[in-house]
């Protein structure tokens, strides 16, 4: 009746952003992404019959805000009519700030509780029931270089590359830990329905996802660096022109991006991508590793930095 999992947080290189079932959360459009392995959460969940509700801890403080979502997704791995749980989840990096802790947390969460409730699952059907929680937990329950497909009814979600083949490192510039303004879902619903570059973003969001397929798959980094840092400007183009609009960069994530800029124009590998949220995620070559640290450590603004690799899809800790 207990389980504890842990799940590493994604970092989207072609990105997800608009739904097209928003009961269901079916996303608009397929999405590539990066594991990570340093970072990550860990989820315990012990069901009991004797809790009337359920209960959440988040880093050691009852979270009553977090818990809606968590039980709605203890409701579909478990059914509605299932034991009460005690949930304790435990996040080695920033939550709520554009980090993508609840890729890393609900992806965590599903394969903790379904152990936890004796239910043997695919690793599609945890994806499935991830993505239904946060669309980019989905993404969390593979490793490597993972890509998310629209399929019929629901998704699909592989490792088009591992880690080992090709291993990338990801920093992570912090510029805010505050909570993000307006959460991803509602921005995504937002832009859906009132940014003028919506439908473009949909239509020009296959030939962007087979790019960068194809740049993974041949280990093509000017190509990837390219088609991420197109599809990021593209996604936060669409964000800017929703009314209201949707900004979650702050002085410091430009500043970052013009780091960024000046290391490529040295003949750095490195890229950018931004998520919802003010942080700004590199990616490199591990030998250009300690020059991306040094130049976004000192960038103004930047609280601090996170050096990660690649790493695996979520488990179960211990086996159980
Ligand atoms: C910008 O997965 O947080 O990080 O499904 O509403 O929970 P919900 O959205 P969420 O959105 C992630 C958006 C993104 C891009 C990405 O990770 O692909």
């Amino acid at each position: 009746m207990r389980a504890t999992a842990r799940a590493q947080p994604n970092i989207a290189l072609i990105k997800y952003w608009g739904k097209r079932d928003s009961d269901r959360n079916l996303p608009a459009v397929g999405s590539i992404s990066v594991t990570l392995d340093e970072l990550y959460t860990t989820m315990h969940v012990e069901l009991d019959g004797a809790l009337d509700l359920d209960e959440l801890r988040v880093n050691g403080r009852s979270s009553p805000s977090l818990l809606p979502r968590v039980t709605g997704c203890l409701d579909n791995v478990l059914g509605a009519d299932r034991m009460r749980g005690r949930v304790i989840s435990e996040s080695n990096f920033p939550i709520a700030a554009g980090l993508a802790s609840s890729a890393s947390s609900f992806a965590a969460l599903v394969v903790a509780a379904s152990a936890a409730g004796g239910r043997e699952r695919t690793t599609d059907e945890l994806a499935a029931l991830a993505g239904q929680a946060s669309g980019s937990a989905a993404r969390s329950l593979h490793g490597g270089f993972v890509e998310l497909r629209n399929d019929g009814d629901g998704i699909d979600v592989r490792t088009i590359l591992d880690g080992e083949a090709w291993p990338l490192r990801v920093i992570a510039a912090v510029t805010s830990t505050m909570p993000k303004p307006v959460g991803s879902g509602e921005a995504m619903e937002a832009s859906r329905k009132t940014s003028p570059f919506y439908s473009r973003w949909i239509e020009e969001q296959d030939m962007d996802l087979s790019t960068a397929r194809d740049a993974i798959t041949v280990r093509d980094f000017g190509k990837l660096a390219s088609i991420a840092e197109h599809n990021c400007l593209k996604m936060h183009s669409v964000m800017w022109a929703s009314r209201p609009p949707v900004v979650y960069w702050n002085a410091a994530t430009l500043a970052c991006l013009e780091r960024v800029r000046e290391l490529q124009a040295d003949g750095v590998s490195a890229f950018f991508t931004i998520d919802a949220g003010p942080q700004v995620k590199v990616v490199c070559v591990p030998g250009e590793e300690p020059q991306v640290v040094e130049a976004l450590s000192s960038t103004p603004g930047v609280e601090s930095v996170l050096v990660s690799g690649i790493g695996a899809g979520a488990a179960l800790v211990n086996g159980h």
